[in-house]
């Protein structure tokens, strides 16, 4: 894994590594990384298939030292599809080329990364690849991603940019509190209030596929860290009820195990 973490960082590094986004991107690749080494080995994955799953925590961002270099965001909406743009950049330009990647793997990193930031994975059309199964990578990415976003959240304690509007103003919005009884996962775009958007964040964890990353979530408590570590930012009123939440979701993850992976 050495050398394509080297390829990687060589290619970070034609990006001016000093922006504080740039940084944050690329530690997040290597987070992720982890992240799916962890869960693959947790999964008792073969060797291919753990390999398989970093290269595809490696890559799966590829296209943001882009995004913010040209446009200053990571919002897609407002830019491109990050997704869409790594497989243009890995596979269209060719840039994963200088990864020594056996080829039989590319089917898979490219299905993968381009789902990964997807509201959902498109199964439309599922490439074959090899004795790979190519579904499981691209759920496994996104349980990897969530990972270490919830982390990086929680050791941001506070400062990160709130999903959505961010609205300086109490309350949760009923679509939040639908989705979290519900368990589904909420719209970042839907939120309004500050509380939403702590509450799309906690949301996370209902679009969670496999039940090793569930784990590691009720394990590390991780979702009542993400309200400890959001709590200052929340309007006195709104604490309660999302650290109720909070409590709810977490209780939820060791009961949703039946359809996991
Ligand atoms: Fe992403």
């Amino acid at each position: 894994m050495q050398k394509q973490i080297d390829e990687f960082n060589k290619y970070v590094s034609t990006f001016d590594m000093q922006i504080p986004s740039i940084k944050r991107k690329h530690e997040h690749s290597l987070m992720t990384m982890g992240a799916a080494g962890m869960l693959a080995k947790e999964l008792k994955l073969d060797i291919r298939n753990q390999f398989l799953a970093q290269l595809i925590g490696l890559l799966h961002d590829f296209a943001r030292f882009e995004q913010w270099a040209k446009y200053e965001t990571f919002w897609d909406k407002k830019s491109f599809d990050h997704g869409d743009r790594a497989c243009e950049l890995l596979f269209g330009k060719g840039y994963i080329k200088h990864f020594a990647i056996p080829t039989e793997y590319y089917p898979a990193i490219r299905f993968a990364i381009k789902n990964h930031n997807k509201y959902e994975i498109c199964t439309d059309s599922i490439p074959l690849c090899g004795d790979f199964d190519v579904l499981f990578h691209a759920k496994l990415i996104r349980d990897a991603d969530k990972i270490a976003i919830v982390r990086e959240l929680i050791n941001s304690k506070g400062s990160a940019e709130l999903p959505g509007k961010g609205e300086l103003v109490p309350g949760i919005s009923q679509g939040s509190i639908d989705s979290a009884n519900e368990g589904r996962l909420a719209s970042k775009d839907k939120a309004i209030t500050i509380a939403d958007g702590i509450l799309a964040w906690m949301s996370y964890v209902f679009d969670l596929n496999t039940q090793a990353a569930k784990d590691y979530f009720v394990k590390n408590d991780l979702v009542m860290k993400l309200y400890k570590s959001s709590e200052s930012r929340l309007f006195k009123e709104d604490r309660k009820t999302l650290k109720e939440l909070a409590k709810q979701i977490t209780d939820s993850l060791s009961t949703r195990s039946q359809s996991s992976l």
